[in-house]
Formats: C-alpha cells, structure tokens, sequence
C-alpha cells in the first residue's frame, strides 16, 4: 500500500474478531516498526508489553469494575486478540543527557517541561498503528484510565518509575461504528497550519 494510503486509512478500531489472532509475521513487524521511532537524544525510552491471547485477560480485569456491565466501547476492544501495552521510562532519557554530550548531568526533571519519553513512545505506537492498517488490520491506541494505573503495572510487573502511555489494541476488525468524535469534524489545514507566524492562515501559495 501506497504510505499516503495507509496514512489515509488508518481509523481507530473499536470492533475486533476474537477469532482470528494477529498473525506472527505483522506482530514482529509492527515492534519492530516501533523501534525505528526517533526518540530525544536516541534514549529509546520506550517498552512494549505484548499480551496475545487469554494473556489479555490480564489486562481488562485490572481497569474495569466487576459490579459495572461492559458497555459496547469494553465489548468491543475487549475482543482484540493482542494488546501492546506502551511503556515510557523517564530514566532513559535523563542518564542519555547525562552523558558528556548532552551534559546535564544534574538530571533535573524541570529542563524537561515536555516530557519527550511519553512524546516518544506515543510516536513509537503510531508506527504499530500504520504497520497494522498496511496489513489490513485495525488497531486502537487508547489510554489507562488513572484509577487503574498501579494495579495495570503491578498486573504486567512493570517497575515503578515507568509510565503507561497508552495501549494499542491489534486485530482483524468488525464492522464497528466510528468514534462519534470525528463528528467534530477534521480541523482545516488552513486553521492548523500556520505562516510565517500564529494567527497567519496558511494559505498554501
Ligand atoms: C492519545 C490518544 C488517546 C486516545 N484515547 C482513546 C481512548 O481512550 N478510547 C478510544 O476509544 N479512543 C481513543 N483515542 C482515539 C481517538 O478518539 C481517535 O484517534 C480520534 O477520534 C480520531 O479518529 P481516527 O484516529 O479514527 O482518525 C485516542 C487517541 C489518541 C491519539
């Protein structure tokens, strides 16, 4: 598929199969699509939990109440045959800048006011998700919900410091309805993008 094309039809999936597992080859080529994602200071302060199978039912029981029936979004993205659980790890990137190159060997967490590990492995997850469209596979990228954060890492046994970014849901999709977000409507590229300063619509000549 042509890369606009795949850009163009990557949707978010909401609906998977439960029957039909991601097969080997797109799964090992999705992670390591991931890995190519640049990263600040080439930290690649990035990790990737794989769950396939029943070894997703890990994951759900530890964001979702017992005593609240699954709504249709949970039915749905509950079905998907594999969960890539994103993972950033702020250390990575502070030890990098620590290095004589970079010199900040104080690691002060105030000279990052964007914190370019999640921005990172946030770009290392859209790799997965256009890997997955080029293979005709539908794919999710949704968060943690807060009040699920420590029992999700204590699940998975991911260490303390790091950070759950998001989760990318992988499968063959159903029909499923498209998110009612995008009644919003895309944002004109003439509102997006900016000339020469804020405020200048882009006007494209
Ligand atoms: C950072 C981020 C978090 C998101 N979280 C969720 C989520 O928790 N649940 C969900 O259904 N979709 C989630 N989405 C998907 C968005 O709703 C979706 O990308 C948007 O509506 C545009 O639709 P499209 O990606 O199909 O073009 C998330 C997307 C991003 C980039």
């Amino acid at each position: 598929m042509e890369f606009s094309q795949v850009v163009r039809r990557r949707r978010m999936t909401r609906g998977f199969d439960a029957d039909r597992p991601v097969p080997h080859h797109i799964l090992q080529s999705a992670l390591e699509q991931a890995t190519r994602a640049p990263s600040a200071g080439f930290s690649q302060g990035w990790d990737f939990v794989v769950l396939r199978g029943e070894q997703t039912q890990k994951f759900w029981p530890a964001t979702t109440s017992e005593d609240r029936p699954a709504d249709r979004w949970l039915t749905g993205v509950s079905a998907a045959p594999c969960l890539i659980v994103c993972v950033s790890n702020p250390d990575a990137y502070l030890d990098r800048y620590a290095e004589p190159d970079k010199g900040w060997a104080d690691r002060d967490t105030q000279r990052w006011p964007i914190p370019y590990w999640d921005v990172d492995t946030g770009m290392a997850a859209l790799l997965v998700l256009l890997t997955a469209t080029d293979h005709d596979l539908g794919g999710l990228f949704f968060g943690v919900p807060a009040h699920a954060m420590t029992e999700v890492k204590e699940v998975l046994k991911i260490p303390q410091g790091r950070r759950l970014v998001g989760v990318v849901a992988l499968g063959y999709p159903l029909a499923d309805r498209k998110s009612p977000s995008l009644r919003r409507g895309r944002r004109r590229l003439e509102t997006v993008a900016h000339d020469g300063e804020f405020g200048q619509p882009w006007s494209g000549g």
